[in-house]
Formats: C-alpha cells, sequence, structure tokens
C-alpha cells in the first residue's frame, strides 16, 4: 500500500485562490443541503505558551475521499522568526479508510479555505461599491483574507491597524503590490472601523475591541479571528447593531465564535435570525439586500472547508504528478 506524500512548495503551485472559493463555496453549499457528515472540532489549548492545534474534517455524501486536517496556531513564533500557522491534511479514501495522501501544507491550505470563506461573504453581504476596506491584525490572514476578496470584489484602499508596529508597518509596504490598491497604516482601531466599508477582523485577541457604537449603515463586518471559546474580537453588543448576522455554522459559533459571546452576554439566544453561509450560496438567502444594512459574518472554520480543499490539492498534485510515493 502506498501514499502520496506532497510538500509545501508543490501545493502552492498546485491551488489557486480562485479554485479554493470555488470549492469552498460548493462545500458550504453541500453542507446547508445536508449533504456533510461533520464532526465536531477537536481542540487543544495550552496557553501557557500561547499555543492550539485544532483538529477538523468532513465527508461529503458521495465523494471518493475525505480530509481530517491538524492546524496549529502558536501566537509566539514571529519572536522565532516563525508563522503563527502550521500543520498538515491527510486524505482517506472514502472506500477503503485507508490514507491516500499526507499533505504538508504548513497551513497554506488552511489560510486559502479560510480567507476564500471571507471572499464568500464579502459576495453575498458586502455593498456591491466598495470604497476602503478595513483590516485588523497585520498577520496571515490579514493578508490572505484580502488576496481572496481582491478575487470577488474590487476596492480602491486598504486601511489597517495592528498592535505591533513592525507588523503594521511590513503589511502595509507589502499589501500594495499584491493587490493592487494603496494602504495605510491606521492610528487605532475606531479609525479603521470608521473608515470602512468592509472590515475583516484577524486576531486572536482575547478581549473584544471593536466597539458596537462604531458600526454604521452599509458596513459589513467579518469577524474570523475567534475561533476558541477564549477569542471575540467584536463586542457582543455590536451583533444587536446587525442588520443581518451570518455565520459558518452555527453549532460552532455559538460555541466559539463572537456568536459564542453574543450568547454569553444575553445579546442573542438560540432562536435569533443567525443564517448560515451555506444558505446564502445555495440561493436560500439572498444576503444583503440593500446599502444601508450592518452585516456581521462569523467564522470560526469548518471541517467541510478543510475536506473540500484537501481533496482539491490531492486531485490536482495527482494530475501535475507532484509529491512522491512512500510505501506503508
Ligand atoms: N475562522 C477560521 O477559520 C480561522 C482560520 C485560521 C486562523 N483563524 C484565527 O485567526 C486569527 C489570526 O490568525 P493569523 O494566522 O493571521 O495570526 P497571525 O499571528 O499571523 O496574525 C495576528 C495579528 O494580530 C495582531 N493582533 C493581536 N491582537 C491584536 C489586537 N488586539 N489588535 C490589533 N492587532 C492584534 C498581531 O500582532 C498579529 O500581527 C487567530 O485567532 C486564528 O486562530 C481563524
Amino acid at each position: 500500500m502506498e501514499m502520496l506524500v506532497v510538500g509545501e512548495a508543490d501545493i502552492r503551485q498546485a491551488v489557486s485562490m480562485e479554485e479554493a472559493i470555488s470549492v469552498v463555496e460548493d462545500g458550504f453549499t453541500s453542507l446547508a443541503d445536508g449533504q456533510v457528515n461533520l464532526p465536531p472540532v477537536l481542540s487543544l489549548e495550552m496557553p501557557e505558551i500561547r499555543g492550539e492545534i485544532h483538529v477538523k474534517g468532513a465527508h461529503v455524501t458521495g465523494a471518493p475521499s475525505f480530509a481530517i486536517k491538524l492546524a496549529a496556531g502558536f501566537y509566539d513564533n514571529h519572536l522565532l522568526g516563525l508563522p503563527t500557522g502550521s500543520g498538515m491534511m491527510l486524505v482517506f479514501s472514502a472506500r477503503t479508510g485507508f490514507p491516500e495522501a499526507l499533505l504538508l501544507d504548513n497551513a497554506y491550505l488552511t489560510e486559502l479555505r479560510t480567507a476564500a470563506a471571507g471572499a464568500i461573504a464579502a459576495k453575498y453581504l458586502a455593498k456591491k461599491d466598495l470604497s476602503v476596506v478595513g483590516v485588523v491584525g497585520a498577520g496571515a490572514q490579514g493578508r490572505y483574507q484580502i488576496m481572496a476578496l481582491a478575487k470577488v470584489r474590487p476596492f480602491d484602499k486598504l486601511v489597517v491597524y495592528d498592535l505591533d508596529e513592525d507588523r503594521l508597518a511590513s503589511y502595509v509596504e507589502e499589501m500594495p503590490g499584491i493587490v493592487g490598491v494603496d494602504c495605510e497604516a491606521a492610528a487605532d482601531v475606531q479609525q479603521v472601523v470608521t473608515e470602512s466599508d468592509l472590515l475583516v477582523t484577524a486576531t486572536p485577541s482575547a478581549k473584544p475591541y471593536v466597539q458596537a457604537q462604531w458600526l454604521h449603515p452599509g458596513l459589513h463586518i467579518t469577524a474570523m479571528g475567534a475561533d476558541n471559546p477564549g477569542k471575540q474580537e467584536l463586542e457582543s453588543e455590536a451583533l444587536a447593531r446587525a442588520d443581518l448576522l451570518v455565520c459558518d455554522v452555527k453549532i460552532q459559533c455559538f460555541e466559539r465564535g463572537e456568536l459564542h459571546h453574543g450568547l454569553e452576554d444575553g445579546i442573542i439566544d438560540e432562536q435569533s435570525e443567525v443564517v448560515e453561509l451555506g444558505e446564502l450560496t445555495a440561493g436560500r438567502h439572498p444576503g444583503r439586500t440593500d446599502d444601508s444594512q450592518i452585516t456581521i459574518c462569523d467564522l470560526t472554520g469548518v471541517g467541510v472547508q478543510d475536506t473540500v480543499i484537501a481533496s482539491l490539492a490531492y486531485q490536482k498534485a495527482l494530475d501535475a504528478g507532484f509529491g512522491s510515493r512512500l510505501e506503508m
């Protein structure tokens, strides 16, 4: 029995952001159609070293393979000159359960599938004409979210804030060359929120830093940093200011996303109207219907995103003849 082992460089060459957006969109539709077997997230947290590992996976009914993904986030890695995220994905045969491929992607596929979800949210929830896009958190996702957004919606300018001045400065220097628009460093989060038509929050903050009173008509927020119960980026009251609340999957967001804090603080309850992203991609909910609405999308990262992107990467690697065969 053999398994294909594919390294990060080949995976980067094999899978594009456009393809990631397309398969992730289909994955959310399958989820909304009840076609996905989705187990709960296994999460190992090591607060004393600011580290965590998430294990996620899913099977889409009828798909020939499925994946289990391990993704680590170690938030002091930058002090060692390393990125925060690392990890790998394992692809299995859905007929025999035997492993078919080990994708040593160093979290690249997680970055893509997460950014793809943000772009899909923007497609259905952001105003048609975007001028300023704001980012809080000038790290990996602060970059990938914007690269994905640029594939679905044009915008004129980026405004960004980060607690770390060096990371902020490198972001401002790099991003114009990547997405072709000006990028300005903001003095604080309030400036980012008030100037933006679309805001991405991409930090591991344990304390909410986006105040409800700063939200303004027309704003769309994709809050994707909080993927554990201890993280929160938006004040819970911000959820009450939204005309439309969307999330990737309710059971997860009620346990580990912004919605979790909204529930705990009594701002929403389990009966509050929260639309899942798959309802939008399946065409069962229109998303934004008016330029003055405030919309919020809470993303915690769903196993179906990992399965569809890993299956895509496996297939593309096979087609391109990438990777090496390992005897098991
Ligand atoms: N929802 C998902 O599917 C998903 C997927 C991947 C990562 N994440 C989460 O997204 C978050 C960001 O991940 P990353 O890989 O981009 O991390 P990163 O370490 O590369 O970047 C995070 C940035 O946020 C900044 N920051 C931290 N607290 C801040 C604050 N209060 N205000 C302003 N800036 C602040 C840091 O200085 C850093 O530059 C993490 O919480 C991670 O777990 C979620």
